[in-house]
């Protein structure tokens, strides 16, 4: 059954990233066009969209469209561009006011409206391209107020009769929380008053919580994190109201992009591999070794981390445990990430303490990320929490053992190895102290040494099949399952 889709994010591969966010949207808008559906994803033309490469199309009936929101008098132009490297087309939300800026997320005071107006947008383009989505599918706080929308602002017109909403969770962390004083913002004009009332007392509109309360169905990216935010440690303060929704609320585990992610044909590497060339990941890992300014040193295990540099991502943890372990072990670590100053200090203090044995590149880099991945023996994800997280998928493709925290996606997609049996795929361990990632990192430097567990370890990982021509069976069913269900109620 072809299901027509109305798909938004605030960021798609390889057109705009910060995160994993862009590789799921990519990815499963990739595939899910691939199966027949009708898929229409709608993103913001940011200035940082490199157009050179690209083919853009003006929709010539979506020029010039106007759209009020709060005291703002906005117009949209809409693009369409095909993702690169797939069939799939994209509808570019081109408003410059909004989404030329100097980074694709900001601080500024109207940041809760460029979403808004990008979730607008792509509603009212549904309605001139005379598109009725089955399924309108909207993703973190950037478009969780999608749902509301619907209930409300669309209710009259027809073509949305029979549209039912998801809401996927990509990171609770994220809330785009905006003051009641902008509530003209949201174009709900007189509806406001379905806003949460809780929320509205303390001076606050929470576009992920409305998404949580009005989509007809939620789901979040990986079972055990699904789990994991109806707590309250987990939860962020949502954790009530997602166990309200329990019934309405699916953890699908994210796929991986092989085209993109796979050593036996990365795009960015200039050797390739699988589980039986080994030795030429060996040579990659030389180079990368030499490009980084290490010592090449062949036998040296090599960690990588590739990260954005946030809490979340557990490196507090490091701060303890990471020095003295450079200090007694002969290994070496190369870090790729930006973010909050105390984690860039950090990893600059070590590489100025160790040259030879840690580099750190601070900044964002696609094609690096891929040579840490190929480069590395063992990848470090000691997330506090992870919804999903993908690197550590990405790892066991490329033969990069995963040293990862037991929880969220981590916990669903790495096994702990046993060496008894020699079943598992990576090094996991529960507690979020110093303690737990030493042990974890010293247990994998300890079996880096025996050749034969290794090489086992890592075909394991070689082995596994996260794509997404298996998961996206999650979502179709899902969207099946909707489409022929009554809509949650807007009241
Ligand atoms: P999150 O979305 O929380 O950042 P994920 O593991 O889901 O974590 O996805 C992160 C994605 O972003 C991966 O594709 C990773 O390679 C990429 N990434 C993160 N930081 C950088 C960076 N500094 N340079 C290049 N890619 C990065
Ligand atoms: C978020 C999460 C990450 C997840 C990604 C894609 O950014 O932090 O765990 O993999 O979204 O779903």
């Amino acid at each position: 059954m072809s299901i027509r889709i109305c798909f938004i994010a605030s960021e798609v591969a390889p057109l705009a990233k910060t995160g994993g966010l862009a590789d799921v949207a990519g990815a499963l808008a990739k595939t899910l066009q691939a199966r027949g559906h009708d898929l229409r994803v709608f993103m913001p033309r940011y200035g940082q969209i490199n157009c050179e490469n690209l083919q853009l199309w003006p929709v010539d009936f979506l020029q010039r469209v106007p759209l009020r929101l709060g005291s703002r008098d906005l117009r949209f132009d809409v693009h369409t561009t095909q993702l690169p490297g797939t069939a799939t087309m994209i509808y570019l939300i081109d408003c410059p006011e909004l989404f030329d800026r100097q980074t694709i997320y900001t601080n500024d005071p109207d940041e809760h409206l460029r979403f808004l107006a990008l979730t607008h947008a792509a509603l009212i383009c549904c309605q001139r391209m005379g598109f009725a989505p089955d399924i309108l599918h909207c993703n973190d706080w950037h478009t969780a107020l999608g749902p509301l929308l619907l209930k409300t602002v669309f209710a009259w017109d027809k073509l949305f009769a029979r549209t039912r909403s998801l809401l996927t969770l990509h990171n609770l962390g994220y809330q785009g929380v905006f003051g009641t004083d902008s509530a003209a913002d949201t174009g709900l004009g007189t509806d406001i008053e379905l806003l949460d009332r809780q929320e509205w007392q303390a001076g606050r509109i929470n576009p992920l919580k409305e998404g949580i309360v009005h989509a007809d169905h939620i789901s979040t990216v990986s079972p055990t994190y699904a789990r994991e935010i109806q707590t309250a440690d987990f939860g962020w303060g949502l954790d009530g109201v997602l166990r309200q929704r329990s019934g309405d609320l699916t953890g699908i585990l994210n796929g991986v992009d092989y085209e993109d992610w796979d050593p036996r044909h990365d795009r960015h590497l200039p050797l390739h591999y699988g589980p039986d060339q080994l030795h030429i990941k060996a040579q990659l890992k030389q180079q990368l070794q030499q490009r980084m300014g290490l010592a090449v040193a062949a036998e040296r295990p090599l960690l990588g981390v590739v990260s954005r540099m946030t809490a979340q991502k557990g490196f507090d943890l490091l701060f303890q445990s990471l020095p003295p372990l450079l200090e007694a072990r002969d290994a070496s670590l190369v870090v790729l990430g930006s973010g909050d100053r105390r984690y860039e200090d950090f990893f600059a203090d070590l590489a100025a303490r160790w040259p030879d044995r840690v580099a750190f590149h601070a900044g964002y880099n696609e094609e690096l990320a891929h040579w840490i991945e190929a480069g590395s023996d063992i990848f470090l994800m000691p997330s506090l929490y992870e919804p999903c997280g993908l690197n550590q998928m990405y790892s066991l493709r490329y033969g990069t053992v995963p040293v990862v925290r037991r929880t969220g996606g981590l916990a669903d997609s790495v096994q702990h190895f046993d060496a008894t049996t020699g079943r598992g795929t990576g090094i996991v361990f529960n507690d979020f102290d110093g303690f737990g990632v030493g042990w974890a990192l010293t247990t994998a430097l300890d079996l880096y040494a025996q050749k034969k567990l290794w090489g086992k370890l890592i075909r394991n990982g070689m082995a596994m099949d996260y794509g997404w021509s298996t998961q996206v069976g999650h979502y179709e069913s899902l969207y099946a399952q909707l489409s022929s269900a009554t809509p949650v109620k807007a009241a």
